[in-house]
């Protein structure tokens, strides 16, 4: 479905992605991982068309790269930005909505709406409640309920786990398994290796705007290299 091919992007002098190649297939999650400033957000900001990139980035054989961000988004692509950015002073309701601004079919948006209420019992629970009111993890799974409001193709997360509890992150791992179940197409990076190996299919190892290994989620849970410096095991 996505085929990214030799993607480069410089910020000034800053040479951030080093010519990637990496694809994720129709129902399938992939996860790329990596430390700190290794390149995943800028990964996933050139995939949006939110930074100018070189190489190829191609959506069901359409090229990406060029286009501006509406029409990315309005071609079926979603993004869950790191830091679960939710608007704090509309309730949970209008936030999902506005997920689904540009969508017109309203019978499809009030079943989307159901089906998001049902995988997220406690965001119907609260649904007139203002967003900013929300714990942490509830507004994670906001975030990501918004992200399914425009039906996309290619839902992409970007450090669902940043600064969740651990039984949290557990949670939002186990809902992003079920939605990838439901037959969606995921793209998960994340530092937290560990987690995002266990649900992928397939992985890539992201190392200062290089990809240096790739294999299936067990095969990178049983590399040295990765146990070493990824699940910090010795
Ligand atoms: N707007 C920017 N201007 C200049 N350098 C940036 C900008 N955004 C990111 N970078 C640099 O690009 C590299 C990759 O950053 P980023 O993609 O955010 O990494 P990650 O998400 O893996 O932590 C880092 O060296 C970072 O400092
Ligand atoms: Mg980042």
């Amino acid at each position: 479905m996505l085929v990214v091919e030799n993607l480069h992007v410089f910020y000034g002098g800053i040479h951030a992605l080093k010519g990637i190649t990496f694809n994720v297939p129709q129902g399938k999650i992939v996860t790329l991982i990596g430390a700190n400033g290794a390149g995943k957000t800028t990964t996933l900001k050139a995939i949006c068309g939110l930074v100018d990139a070189k190489g190829s980035i191609r959506l069901d054989d359409v090229e990406l790269v060029g286009k501006p961000t509406h029409e990315i988004v309005r071609m079926g692509v979603s993004m869950v930005p790191e830091g679960r950015r939710v608007f704090p002073n509309l309730t949970v309701m209008e936030n999902l909505l506005m997920g689904a601004y540009h969508r017109d079919n309203r019978d499809e948006v009030e079943e989307d709406l159901r089906w998001i209420f049902e995988l997220f019992p406690r965001l119907k629970e609260r649904a007139w409640q203002k967003a900013g009111t929300l714990s942490g993890g509830e507004q994670q799974m906001l975030a990501l309920g918004r992200a399914l409001m425009s039906r996309p193709k290619l839902l992409m997360m970007d450090e669902p786990s940043l600064g969740l509890a651990p039984l949290l992150v557990r949670e939002v791992f186990e809902v992003i398994k079920h939605i990838n179940e439901e037959g969606r197409t995921i793209l998960l990076i994340e530092q937290n290796a560990r987690a995002a190996l266990k649900i992928a299919h397939y992985g890539y190892v992201l190392e200062t705007g290089k990809i240096t290994m790739e294999g299936t989620g067990s095969d990178l849970l049983n590399d040295d290299r990765v146990r070493k410096v990824y699940l910090g095991e010795s």
